[in-house]
């Protein structure tokens, strides 16, 4: 009797406690992390998989994302890319998963937001040539608010692959062909989506793609190979990552792209060996879309056990729509993979949903789709950042148009297109919320413009033309970067009129057979929904150009690749562009950096403090206009053990002056962030000798021991 009493006790006791510690994950006021071994220790190897696959909800949008099987809702599924906007029914399929499963785990909800959500502004690539972060980290901002009213916890942005190669569709997505300007616009995208809090609810989760080198691709061509130096990895692609790790950045998506014979999904050196062992990141790595099935193709292997656990193996912790992830159970019985494996990818799930607090608050609260999205507010700032993205390329005394009793002929493609100007990847945008260009110009034409469709009679033409939506952006490879209706410059041409040429493109464009033939350029870059107000105020000289190109132009696509930053060679000096071609003027038509203002910038007085490493230059508005000028700080490391790019760009601002207004700039050199450079491992070198600074066409050569 005594003894089955004292079971009995002893039954109680450990019930009591083990009740205990199976609930402490629900508690918020335990530690992320033992709230995660909680969890993790009452998870079959099933529940397990599962949370490592994502599938799919709502109509795909992505033409290019093939589906294998019918996707049917499962809600013990960890993730998935939700398509649809309706907050209800996603609100329901949350309620399924934390009801109807065993452990109740919240489903986190992903999108591809990556120039805005419904308030659609200037693509990634024109917002680098603002050289203005802080208004890219507001629009991003208003992003994160429309979207996580829509009930997205998770945005696959930014897209950091350093681009050199404008053939390649996907330079629009990224911030050029400079590594210091998409580690900063990476960090500012970061701020702008996850906030300062993840758990606030107008907050998201980011994801930094497409982890590594996936620009690189062979000629341009999407999906293609790439054979990547090691010197270039960790001097040119990896850099944007550590800095956005460094910014907290809660997940990293591993590219389609084979790195020199070892697919990213499955690169243990890269997803594990640097991400993890070197820069500690403990967030999430998701595959690209059908990346692990996607092996096969690859010549890497046929059989999707191996395919996936190699890919686990690898540090690539979410399965997207491969349906691989799935039969972890069947890898682990087979000795593929052992469960302490899936136990540290699964741990990095739990660990972001954790963060995210959607265990706390798993539901999007109802906002109505009239006060959800376009926002006068948000509007505003997708406007100042369409201003001071687009880029003057020509100006033969034509532009601003103030003259009055002008007539002036608005013509081309650009005008009815409005899904041109929204750009690829423009999510739930739509071609009736973009103010059309004649809208934009109606609205802020100065006393004495009027507007004629007859072309004989009319002092000047603007022509807007440029690529349709889908000639960039994903699968969108082009084998000549001329505009597919440079014709109707000609065709303009007959009339014998001034030609002001608006352009919108996804990439660099050859203007090459077009520039000497009108009197201005205008590179719109894809500006969004605000497109007409915004080119309104650069035209009528309301709003003063300042935007600088973050990606060099070429004259031809011959001269791919062709970017500012390259290497000496051997018998072509410092910065000499001539003779490297027979046949053309192998200087690039616009370099990087190049862009035009209505007003003029001089720049004088550099100096350095070689004690202090204090270097100052001191800029002036030397024209009749008020305007901001971006400052472009390129050091240069002429002599070193491991040669060096000509000169790379290390910091950069952006001033306002007025006319005549002078202002003085500083740039604190720091000898590890500003005059190393990186060795074939990957460690940080600084070597004593002569460097030099230049800044707005001046140089200076210091030497630091
Ligand atoms: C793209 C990714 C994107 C994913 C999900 C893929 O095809 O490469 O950038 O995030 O689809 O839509």
């Amino acid at each position: 009797m005594f003894r089955f009493r004292w079971t009995l006790c002893v039954i109680f006791f450990v019930s009591i406690f083990a009740q205990a510690d199976d609930s402490i994950y629900r508690d918020s006021n335990q530690p992320i992390e033992k709230r995660v071994e909680s969890l993790l220790s009452q998870m079959t190897l099933k529940e397990k998989a599962m949370q490592l696959t994502q599938g799919r909800i709502g109509k795909n949008d992505n033409p290019n994302n093939i589906e294998k099987t019918k996707q049917r809702f499962n809600p013990i599924i960890g993730s998935y890319i939700c398509f649809q906007t309706d907050v209800n029914i996603r609100n329901e399929y949350q309620r399924r998963a934390i009801e109807e499963t065993r452990l109740g785990i919240p489903l986190l909800f992903a999108y591809d937001v990556i120039h805005g959500f419904r308030t659609v502004y200037q693509i990634s690539l024109g917002q680098a040539c603002s050289f203005n972060t802080n208004i890219v980290e507001q629009a991003v901002r208003v992003a994160a608010k429309e979207a996580s009213q829509t009930g997205i916890n998770w945005t696959f942005s930014p897209m950091i692959d350093v681009a050199r190669d404008p053939r390649w569709g996907r330079v629009s997505e990224g911030y050029g062909e400079d590594p210091l300007l998409n580690a900063d616009f990476c960090r500012a995208t970061i701020r702008g989506y996850q906030g300062d809090d993840l758990t606030k609810p107008d907050t998201l989760a980011s994801c930094m793609k497409h982890y590594v080198g996936y620009s690189e691709s062979l000629a341009g061509i999407d999906y293609a190979y790439t054979d990547i130096s090691e010197r270039a990895m960790w001097d040119t692609y990896l850099p944007p990552y550590k800095a956005g790790i460094e910014e907290g950045a809660a997940t990293i998506m591993s590219g389609f792209n084979d790195i020199n014979g070892i697919p990213a999904v499955c690169h243990q050196f890269y997803l594990t060996e640097v991400l993890r062992n070197r820069w500690g990141f403990d967030g999430v790595v998701v595959s690209d879309w059908a990346a692990i099935r996607q092996l096969k193709n690859q010549g890497f292997s046929k059989n999707p056990l191996v395919q996936g656990a190699a890919s686990l193996i690898a540090g690539n912790d979410i399965d997207m729509m491969s349906e691989i992830y799935m039969r972890i159970p069947k890898m682990v019985n087979q000795g593929l993979l052992t469960e302490d494996v899936v136990d540290e990818a699964v741990r990095r799930v739990l660990r972001l949903k954790f963060r995210l607090g959607l265990f706390e608050n798993p539901f999007t609260e109802w906002v109505s789709e009239k006060d959800r999205y376009l926002q006068p507010e948000y509007m505003e700032i997708a406007e100042k950042l369409a201003v001071e993205s687009i880029v003057l390329l020509k100006n033969e005394n034509i532009l601003p148009v103030t003259a009055s009793n002008k007539k002036i002929a608005v013509v081309g493609n650009l005008l009815d297109d409005h899904d041109a100007l929204l750009g690829f990847w423009s999510a739930h945008g739509r071609g009736e919320d973009v103010i059309g260009i004649q809208d934009g110009l109606d609205l802020y034409k100065p006393n004495g413009i009027t507007f004629t469709d007859d072309l004989d009679e009319a002092d000047m033409i603007v022509l807007c033309i440029g690529e349709e939506q889908k000639m960039s952006g994903e699968n969108a490879s082009r084998s000549t970067i001329k505009l597919h209706n440079e014709y109707l410059v000609d065709q303009y041409s007959s009339y014998q009129k001034p030609i002001v040429l608006v352009v919108t493109a996804g990439r660099p464009i050859s203007y090459q057979s077009i520039e000497s033939k009108v009197d201005a350029i205008l590179h719109m870059w894809q500006p969004g929904v605000v497109t007409g107000t915004a080119l309104a105020k650069i035209l009528y000289g309301i709003e003063n150009p300042s935007a600088k190109l973050a990606m060099t132009f070429p004259r031809t696509v011959g001269q791919i690749p062709i970017f500012y930053n390259r290497n000496q060679s051997a018998r072509v000096g410092n910065g000499d562009w001539s003779g490297l071609y027979q046949d053309i003027e192998s200087t690039p038509m616009y370099e990087f950096g190049y862009g035009l203002s209505y007003t003029s910038f001089t720049y004088s007085n550099l100096v350095i403090n070689e004690d202090t490493l204090e270097a100052q230059v001191t800029i002036s508005n030397t024209g009749d206009r008020s305007g901001k000028e971006p400052i472009l700080w390129f050091v240069l490391d002429p002599e070193a053990s491991i040669t060096q790019p000509i000169k790379k760009l290390k910091s950069f601002d952006k001033v306002f002056l007025k006319p005549g207004e002078s202002k003085t700039i500083t740039l604190s050199l720091d000898k590890n962030i500003h005059l190393s450079y990186f060795d074939f491992q990957g460690n940080s070198i600084f070597e004593a000798g002569t460097f030099g600074i230049e800044v707005g066409g001046l140089t200076k050569t210091f030497k630091v021991d």
